[in-house]
């Protein structure tokens, strides 16, 4: 098979990087994984094996070790790095901020510095609708002024900052700096459950939690937003099609010139109560919920323009709220024991005949 683009995606293992690899293995592409399993397992590139019939390459490395990193670089010569490894829990960081900036701030300096060293051009960096900070208007095009409100936005702020500095500092370099929007659902075939070691939940696994019986009821954070409910409004992306938009991103990134930043929304926002009706109507499960005060740092509604995305990437979300939905049903959500993440060297996951 001839090879098309030779990819590096840090952070693979995990719940976005597994539907990434699973998207792009579809394609001609030659994939490896960089990833320490810190909040993943190599069983998860197992799911990924079985998804698409084609091996997984992958070094067990922490970002941060920039020599282990420049060598595996090194002997793969990857052309382009997805960089979505990452620390990701907003709450989390405000009590740790400084872990933070280690791992998004100073891993994305010793990863660029191995990709110089490796002679590798191009990154596609996974950012966060995290950096605006209180939206001043919506939609929330790339124009809007970044003030997270967050250590974690803050530190995928510092990295996209920094990944530009790079990028322009060559003609031959380009970025695309992805601002994901909500991403939710899992896999539409059922064929990728990923372990996520730290068990940071999005809104879908608090309603799953619930579904499956494993809390009594789903807590709604503020009731007084103006929206139609009172609830909060996000921009719910299927996780899928946010994978979809990385190779498209692969796709474009050599026609891009220095540093591009896309937001990847479907372009609407649901409130959690609507998310929560919808997932009842798609499964049947009634979700118990109570109301409980705003979260310091919530912010009331946030979705995103892709007007962007559509003319730069030619992409656009295909999936509704019902699709990731149905995505996300109990009976395909079917977790894994977890390796210890020391029992993982780097090696290979081959593909099952
Ligand atoms: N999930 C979301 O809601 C969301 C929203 C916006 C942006 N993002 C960004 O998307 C990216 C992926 O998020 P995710 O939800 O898949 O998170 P995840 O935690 O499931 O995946 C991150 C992966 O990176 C690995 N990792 C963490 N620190 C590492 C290190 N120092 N060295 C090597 N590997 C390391 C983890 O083991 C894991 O496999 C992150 O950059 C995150 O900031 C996520």
């Amino acid at each position: 098979m001839e090879v098309e683009v030779r990819v590096l995606v840090t952070g693979g293992a995990g719940y976005i990087g597994t539907h990434v690899l699973a998207v792009l293995q579809m394609g001609k592409h030659d994939i490896f994984v960089a990833d320490d399993f810190s909040n993943s397992s190599p069983s998860n590139l197992e799911q990924v094996v079985k998804a698409s019939g084609r091996s997984v390459p992958f070094f067990n490395v922490d970002i941060r070790d920039t020599e282990t990193l420049t060598n595996a670089m090194l002997s793969f010569k990857p052309e382009i790095v997805l960089h979505l490894a990452a620390l990701k829990d907003a709450a989390e960081s405000v009590t740790i901020p400084m872990k933070y900036i280690e791992v998004n701030v100073s891993g994305t300096v010793s990863l660029l510095r191995a990709m110089e060293a490796s002679g590798c051009d191009g990154m596609v960096y996974s950012s966060s609708a995290a950096v605006y900070g209180e939206p001043k208007y919506l939609p929330l095009d790339e124009e809007h002024p970044c003030q997270p409100v967050s250590p974690y936005g803050e530190s995928k702020w510092l990295a996209e900052r920094i990944v530009t500095v790079w990028a322009k500092a060559r003609e031959d370099r380009k970025a695309i700096l992805l601002r994901y929007f909500n991403p939710i659902g899992k896999d539409p075939a059922g064929r990728i459950a990923p372990i996520q070691r730290n068990r940071t939940f999005n809104v879908m696994d608090h309603i799953m939690r619930v579904a499956k019986g494993d809390r009594k009821r789903m807590d709604i954070f503020g009731s007084t937003y103006a929206t139609a409910d009172g609830s909060g409004m996000r921009d719910f992306i299927h996780v899928q099609d946010l994978a979809e938009a990385h190779a498209a991103a692969v796709s474009r990134l050599p026609s891009v010139s220095g540093a591009e930043i896309i937001n990847v929304g479907a372009g609407e926002g649901h409130t959690v109560i609507e998310l929560i009706e919808t997932f009842e109507t798609a499964t049947g499960h009634r979700i118990r919920r109570r109301v409980r005060p705003p979260r310091a740092g919530d912010i009331g509604a946030s979705w995103s323009d892709t007007g962007k995305a559509a003319r730069v990437l030619g992409w656009q979300a295909r999936r509704n709220l019902m699709d990731i939905c149905r995505s996300a049903t109990p009976a395909r959500y079917r977790p894994k024991r977890q390796a210890p993440a020391s029992r993982a060297p780097s090696g290979e996951i081959g593909a099952h005949p």
